[in-house]
């Protein structure tokens, strides 16, 4: 049984990161709703509870709160932020809104040598974004570190293992809250590093065995880090049992289906079906150009498919999907439900239609987690660190109406610039990279002819999780590289382009 850690989620932009950290430390934990009730943490049973912020502050009439039997439980608590407040609130601690806000860096002067700011310098950045502050201070507390607007910037409890922060950890811009939080976690609560890719995979083996028994597992292998890891785990826990579908949607990368194909040779036990659907796709996208409607009939015809591929085998129960912990992550959210950015294509209708039970097996992993269970089932290193690729493929990187034409010259284009990001170890640096074509020609000159060809975009982005992201500043002998290669090699393009827009306000995908 691994230590377990209950993040309690008070609606924070920062919690994922929370999560990210205490398992970057190797210690299993969850992100729940702050109003898990007492009975679900008691069957949870945490070893430590962190208490994230909040947009609230507490002085709010619609504050939310945790159930008061945490403070009972007689096990390590961290308040963060809003946490913080609520620690202190407690106790009677007072909160005001803060004479100065204080949002951005602050330098943080510790003082005494409590374990919990153990092998850092007296002196820290750390990260501060509120703007309430604590005015009185329960008396049963201690002062461990202030900052020049915040006199209580960290404390803890006199007699309880109790602790609470006014700034966020978390964050990168933090440098050594990775180590308060491992102090926290090691030298406050005494918990294990136990959380590792080897034991996950030890332990999922055993699981999808116990659940699966002698039945057949159907999984859409995509070519993806997700379905491919998914589709090791699960060929290591049940071998022959696993039917890994491909549907070759003729909207995937350059020479996917062959790639994927070699990639599995070396396991030919893992028998995969490959579906040439090309035709079927093209033929239901002709003349559609507006974004959404294409996912939705790439949706509608990718079940189409597989279902016709999976009614071969009557005696398959489940399938397996490699939907991960972000996704099952139940968010707090204050602002009510977000408007539809982009539907974000999934299989989620299969197991209903088909009548098939879900395995998930990678729904506890964060995507750099996935990465090393990939590495850890061996994986090669070019897979487990393939940039992301949207389900719809490249029908939403042409913009407009698709069809094969646009996509061989699309291929061709991207191709190229992730074949010169991996020559030049410029691929692992950047989150995602890929073409884009756009509908639009434009007058050149080659040799002495007018040309009026295409234009495609360059996109490469830096992120965490794709919500955010900003452009990756590639360099200029780089891009000329690419461009160069680009229109004289891709016969239809004549200009090449390089997208400088940050998400918010522009997204990833073009479309
Ligand atoms: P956006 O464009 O929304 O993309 O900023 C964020 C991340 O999601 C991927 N993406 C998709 N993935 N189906 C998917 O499976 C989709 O329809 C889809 N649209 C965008 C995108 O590639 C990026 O990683």
């Amino acid at each position: 049984m691994h230590s377990k850690v209950l993040i309690l989620d008070f609606g924070s932009q920062y919690t994922q990161l929370i999560a990210r950290v205490v398992r970057g430390h190797h210690v299993y934990c969850e992100i729940h709703p702050y109003s898990m009730s007492m009975d679900e943490i008691k069957h949870f049973s945490p070893r430590a509870i962190i208490l994230s912020g909040s947009p609230f502050s507490i002085s709010n009439p619609l504050a939310p709160y945790p159930d008061t039997g945490i403070w009972t439980l007689g096990i390590p608590i961290l308040g963060i932020c809003y946490g913080m407040q609520l620690v202190s609130s407690h106790w009677g601690g007072m909160v005001q809104r803060a004479e100065k806000r204080e949002y951005g860096c602050a330098e943080l002067t510790i003082s005494g040598d409590d374990v919990l700011f153990g092998g850092l310098d007296n002196c820290e950045q750390v990260w501060m974004s509120h703007g309430d502050a604590l005015s009185v201070l329960p008396e049963c507390f201690t002062i461990l570190a202030k900052t020049a607007n915040s006199p209580h910037a960290a404390f803890k409890h006199k007699t309880l293992p109790i602790y609470a922060l006014q700034f966020h950890p978390e964050v990168v811009h933090s440098p050594g809250g990775k180590a308060m939080l491992a102090n926290f976690l090691f030298a406050v609560a005494g918990l294990n590093a136990d959380w590792t890719a080897g034991s996950f995979v030890t332990e999922s083996i055993q699981k999808i065995k116990d659940k699966v028994g002698e039945k057949r597992v159907i999984l859409g292998l995509s070519g993806g880090v997700d379905s491919s890891v998914a589709a090791m785990l699960l060929y290591k826990a049940i071998g022959k049992q696993l039917i890994p579908i491909f549907v070759d949607t003729g909207l995937m990368r350059y020479a996917e289906a062959r790639r994927v194909k070699e990639l599995f040779a070396p396991y030919p036990d893992l028998n995969i079906r490959f579906v040439d659907a090309g035709d079927t796709f093209f033929a239901k996208l002709k003349g559609v150009s507006d974004p959404e409607q294409k996912r939705k009939i790439i949706g509608a015809a990718f079940i189409d498919v597989f279902e016709e591929v999976a009614a071969e085998f009557s005696d398959a129960e489940f399938l397996a999907q490699g939907t991960l912990y972000p996704d099952v992550i139940e968010s707090v959210s204050f602002a009510g439900p977000s408007a539809t950015i982009k539907s974000h294509h999934n299989v989620g209708g299969l197991p209903e239609i088909m009548k098939l039970r879900l395995i998930e097996p990678l729904r506890e992993l964060f995507k750099d987690e996935v990465r090393e269970v990939g590495k850890c089932l061996g994986l090669p290193e070019n897979l487990v660190q393939r940039h992301p690729f949207p389900g719809p493929g490249l029908a939403v990187r042409i913009i407009g109406a698709v069809d094969k034409d646009k996509v061989n010259l699309l291929q061709l284009a991207d191709e190229i610039f992730i074949s010169e990001l991996y020559d030049s170890s410029l691929y692992n640096s950047t989150w995602q990279a890929f073409a884009v074509l756009l509908p639009v020609h434009s007058v050149g000159v080659m040799g002495d002819e007018r040309t009026y060809d295409q234009v495609c975009a360059l996109r490469a982005v830096n992120s965490v999780d794709g919500m955010t992201a900003d452009w990756t500043e590639l360099p200029h002998w780089f891009l000329k590289k690419v461009s160069n290669r680009i229109s004289n090699e891709v016969k239809g393009i004549s200009r090449v382009v390089f997208d400088i827009s940050s998400k918010p306000p522009a997204t990833i995908e073009w479309e």
